[in-house]
């Protein structure tokens, strides 16, 4: 496969895409079906290599999937769940991060799980110890191999009560997964509250389960001893609309964003505004534009939801980078989110990075040498570079600065976008930019 992109810059993009099913939802969503007796089917799936990868892992665990990809449709039958070797498993190390969640499920359904090396982006340490935690609690045993992870449940695993010390979104899909066929009531404490979690809920209720969400990040889950398979179909994809939003804004342009939905998007959509940026939430989609003139500076602390997403930081710096005076951008969820500012530098950008919790509150990360914060100071004319992608969301940066930047950019490793972007090339093709595969 061909892994660079040529990009000749400097135009505005405008016209309209569409956007399906959240990446971050849908391969939770399809490692649910495990944990149902009959078959599920799952609608407004994008094809995207995380798709791909964990349709391949659920097939080697003797789950039937069938994948229309122009209609967007999933047929998950898991009639014959089976244990899979653990060669086979280990093809697909390095490829994702979403097998450790296939722990519960393959712990109920076969008493035993191999979870082979993780993959994802290199967006800091990125440790699994709450997982294993909780899987521990639960009463699974877990050994480490020098190839993965071997765990047993000796027997049915067991509710229990866990706080969580940071609202994980994995480790609160790994409860959510594990807890709904454990035996009796399990409480978590510190859950994560993402969109994509609550869709999780909304499909494991449908199978059968019993979840309710109190406030302050509690949710209580009562197992139950057979789930159902579901028919679902999976949210918008809020980081995809994002980073499109943002591309509109770094090049000047007019993006429709069809299948976008508002909900999910609120506090993008205030960041946006407050840097200048229109928007004009439609029926079917958002259209995000420059009106021209000056964007602002801001101020910008990530969180976990309801703040503004970790994700959504790297495509809106690229924007930053074109607003009037100083901005601040803390990022508090991960250590190591700002490799891809070395790219903006060479292109022309002004950013710093730092090792202080700028612009906002003490987080878990200030005094402890991680450069976490950084200032951009704007306006700065873009030109083109030759530039390398480092991780999915510092990849579509790097593109829409490439799309911003007068003259020809080379970017490399343009695969990775792949993962969580679906068809992006034609996307940007059908926007109007100046792009070729090398
Ligand atoms: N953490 C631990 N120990 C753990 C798990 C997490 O210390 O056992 C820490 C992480 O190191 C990080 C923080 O907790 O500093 C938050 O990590 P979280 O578990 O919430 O993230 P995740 O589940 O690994 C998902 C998305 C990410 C997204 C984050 C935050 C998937 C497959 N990935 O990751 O998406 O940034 O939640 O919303 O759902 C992406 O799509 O590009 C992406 C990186």
């Amino acid at each position: 496969m061909n892994d660079l992109l040529y990009v000749n810059g400097g135009n505005p993009l405008r016209g309209t895409i569409t956007v399906r099913g959240a990446k971050n939802f849908v391969s939770k969503a399809m490692v649910a079906s495990l944990l149902g007796e009959t078959p599920s089917v799952l609608r407004n799936v994008p094809r995207i290599r995380d798709v791909a990868v964990v349709s391949g892992l659920l097939d080697l665990h003797g789950v039937n999937v069938k994948y229309d990809t122009d209609a967007g449709i999933l047929d998950l039958d898991p009639s014959n769940v089976e244990s899979a070797h653990v060669a086979d498993i280990d093809a697909h190390a390095g490829s994702s991060r979403i097998p450790i969640l296939f722990c519960g499920p393959l712990l109920h359904r076969l008493g035993e799980a191999f979870i082979p090396d993780l993959g994802g982006c290199r967006i800091g340490d990125r440790p699994i110890n709450y997982h294993l935690d909780i899987l521990r609690q639960f009463g699974a045993v877990v050994d480490k191999l020098p190839n993965g992870i071997q765990l047993r449940a000796p027997r049915r695993l067991q509710g229990t009560k866990i706080a969580l010390p940071y609202p994980s979104v994995g480790a609160t899909e790994q409860l959510l997964l594990t807890a709904v066929r454990a035996e009796g009531i399990t409480e978590l404490d510190g859950a994560a509250i993402e969109p994509e979690i609550m869709d999780l809920i909304a499909v494991l209720q449908k199978m059968g389960a019993i979840i309710s969400v109190d406030t302050d990040r509690v949710i209580r889950i009562e197992g139950v001893d057979r789930l159902e398979g579901y028919s679902h179909t999976a949210l918008s994809d809020r980081i995809e609309t994002a980073s499109w939003a943002s591309a509109a804004l770094a090049t000047g342009g007019d993006i429709t964003v069809k299948g976008a939905t508002q909900p999910e998007m609120m506090t993008f959509l205030n960041t946006f505004r407050k840097v200048g940026g229109r928007f004009d939430v439609q029926d079917d989609g958002i259209r995000f534009w420059h009106a021209g003139g000056d964007l602002h500076s801001i101020v910008l602390e990530t969180d976990v939801h309801p703040g503004f997403m970790t994700d959504w930081q790297q495509p809106l710096v690229v924007a930053l980078t074109q607003a009037k005076g100083l901005s601040i951008v803390h990022e508090t969820v991960y250590e190591n989110r700002f490799g891809f500012a070395d790219a903006l530098r060479k292109m022309g950008a002004t950013i710093q990075v730092y090792k202080e919790c700028l612009g906002g509150r003490d987080c878990r990360f200030g005094q402890r040498n991680f450069h976490h914060s950084a200032v951009i100071s704007g306006p700065t004319p873009l030109h083109a570079a030759d530039i390398e992608v480092p991780d999915l969301r510092g990849g579509f940066s790097h593109l829409i600065a490439a799309l911003a930047a007068q003259g020809r950019s080379t970017v490399r490793g343009i695969g990775l976008i792949d993962r969580g972007y679906e068809n992006f090339q034609d996307k940007l093709v059908a926007l109007g930019a100046d792009v070729a595969r090398g």
